[in-house]
């Protein structure tokens, strides 16, 4: 698969069964995702991987529902054979800035994303409530100043090849800066110039 087609047949999958990457081709995966652009090569994540009861254990702890169907949601959709949880783990007062190390970790999640779709696995980025629960920190024993960025649920999504997306419009989200503009600074610039 060409880069171009593995992105723009790429899904966030709701349905997610059987077979889910093993704990060792998750870990070769990240070896590539980890290549993603990344300030200062901080690596400033960590993931904790989540199977079967211990996925429904931590689903009961942090959003406790009424009863349901074992191994379903609660809207009866099947439960993903694997919930990976990203930890943004920022190194504090380092002069890469906090955003950029955020902007890293985001694109190791999508290489990792783009990978697992090129081994025929599906994904989705989940955040809700999740993210927000009051005891997931002590729980998950995260450190002071890591953040939950949320799940990637990983598995194999539904049989059937996946289209080719239209590609968007974009053409209102690229502008080119002219050679003419920098001699015609703008009214704040010049302002700011003269009054130096
Ligand atoms: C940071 C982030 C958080 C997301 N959280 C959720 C979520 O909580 N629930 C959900 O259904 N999808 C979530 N998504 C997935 C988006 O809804 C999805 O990417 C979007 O609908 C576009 O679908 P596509 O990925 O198939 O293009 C999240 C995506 C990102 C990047």
């Amino acid at each position: 698969m060409d880069v171009m087609t593995a992105i723009v047949t790429r899904r966030s999958e709701k349905v997610l069964t059987d077979p889910a990457p093993s704990d060792g081709e998750f870990h070769y995966l990240l070896r590539g995702a980890a290549t993603a652009p990344d300030h200062g090569r901080l690596r400033p994540w960590r993931w904790i991987l989540v199977r079967g009861e211990a996925r429904a254990a931590l689903d009961r702890t942090v959003a406790p529902s009424g009863p349901r169907p074992a191994g379903k949601n609660a809207r009866g959709l099947p439960e993903p054979p694997l919930r990976a949880l990203l930890v943004f783990s920022p190194l504090p007062g380092h002069r890469i800035p906090e955003w950029e190390q955020l902007a890293a970790s985001c694109s190791m999640t999508h290489a990792l994303m783009m990978l697992l779709h090129a081994l025929g696995y599906g994904s989705i980025w989940r955040t809700g409530r999740l993210c927000t629960s009051p005891g997931l920190h002590g729980l998950l024993r995260m450190e002071e100043g890591e953040r939950l960025l949320g799940s990637l649920d990983i598995g194999t999504p539904p049989e059937g090849p996946r289209q080719r997306r239209p590609l968007p419009d974009v053409s209102d989200r690229v502008s080119v800066f002219e050679a003419a503009t920098a001699a015609r600074p703008a009214h704040g610039i010049r302002e700011a110039v003269s009054a130096e």
